[in-house]
């Protein structure tokens, strides 16, 4: 072991140190309204050999309380945004004057699917796209408006009403084919280590979930619930913001929203997600 290693072995181990090796509570069940049941539990996909046998939804790992918020739409905050969302859906903008609405009719039957498969190979553009920058090109292309900005309450808003409409339906995203390449990317960045702790996403979410990190009980790092409502923030959290607030706790510089890297690695973890309920508009503390 080189120094360097043995110093950050030595500084993840007091991290993670007093961790009680606490197990993601199996038994809850997610049941939205007392209705919607959601799989929160799944075997993991076949590219997660020797990575992870089970993969766990995030919901599984947060307390009682923040549980039961998600487990009833008129306690989550996160449907008020998806309220917005549905506004915004139906308001013409731009030199065109059309809205969302106008070309793809309701949101209930056209967005169907749309989160549970994307990040996604766009043919025409030849580029892998999540849900942002695909409404983005619809803004600026086809009704000559201002691209929303990558991360903001507006995009987070709509998306979480997109989101929405696939609710209930496994995360299904594509990594073969021309999406590969970028897929591989985003898995070289998982194993990336990062910062003075030179900590990996893996090291906590791969290697430690269950455990506790300070005071926060460590998921998978799962992105089937976003955008998610975090009850610190008091409003909504992209994929991207999430990242970058992740690598910022391990002392490095990250990489911006809406950056290839993050479009690649948001592809690779929704991956990881496969098989997983979308939970839009998931709740977190
Ligand atoms: C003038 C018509 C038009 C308007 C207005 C429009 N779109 Fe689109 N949209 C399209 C077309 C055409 C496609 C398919 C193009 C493609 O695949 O590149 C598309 C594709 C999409 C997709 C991908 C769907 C899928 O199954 O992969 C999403 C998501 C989307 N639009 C969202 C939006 C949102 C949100 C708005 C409003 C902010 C919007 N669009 C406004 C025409 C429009
Ligand atoms: C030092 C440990 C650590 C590292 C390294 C780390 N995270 Fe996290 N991450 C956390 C903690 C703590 C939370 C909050 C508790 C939880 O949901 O796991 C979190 C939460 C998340 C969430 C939200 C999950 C949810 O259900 O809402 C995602 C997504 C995530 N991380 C992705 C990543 C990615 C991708 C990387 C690598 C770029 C990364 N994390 C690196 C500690 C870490």
């Amino acid at each position: 072991m080189t120094k360097t290693t043995l110093k950050s072995a030595l500084a993840v181990a007091a991290l993670f140190a007093g961790a009680t090796v606490a197990q993601a509570d199996e038994s809850a069940q997610l049941v939205i309204n007392g209705e919607i049941e959601m799989v929160t539990e799944a075997p993991a996909a076949a590219h997660l050999e020797g990575a992870l046998t089970t993969v766990y939804s995030g919901w599984l790992f947060r307390d009682d309380a923040t549980q039961a918020i998600q487990m009833d739409d008129f306690d989550n905050p996160g449907m008020l945004y998806v309220d917005q969302g549905a506004e915004m859906w139906a308001t013409a903008e731009g030199t065109e004057g059309k809205s969302c609405a106008d070309c793809h009719g309701d949101a209930s039957e056209s967005m169907v699917g749309v989160s549970a498969t994307y990040p996604k190979w766009n043919e025409a553009a030849g580029e892998v796209r999540t849900v942002t920058m695909q409404v983005n090109d619809c803004r600026e292309s086809r009704m000559g408006a201002e691209p929303y900005k990558y991360g903001g309450d507006d995009i987070n808003a709509l998306e979480a009403y997109i989101g929405f409409q696939s609710r209930g339906m496994p995360v299904n995203v594509a990594i073969d084919g021309p999406a590969a390449e970028t897929w591989e990317q985003g898995r070289d960045l998982y194993y990336t280590r990062f910062g003075q702790l030179e900590l990996s996403c893996a090291s906590c979410h791969e290697q430690n979930y269950g455990n506790y990190i300070r005071a926060d009980h460590l998921s998978q790092g799962q992105i089937n619930g976003f955008p998610v409502y975090r009850l610190k923030n008091a409003g909504l959290v992209s994929v991207h913001n999430r990242f970058r607030g992740c690598i910022r706790d391990t002392r490095a510089e990250t990489f911006a929203v809406g950056s290839p890297e993050f479009v690649a690695l948001e592809l690779y973890v929704s991956s990881r997600g496969n098989g997983l309920s979308i939970e839009t508009p998931s709740v977190r503390q």
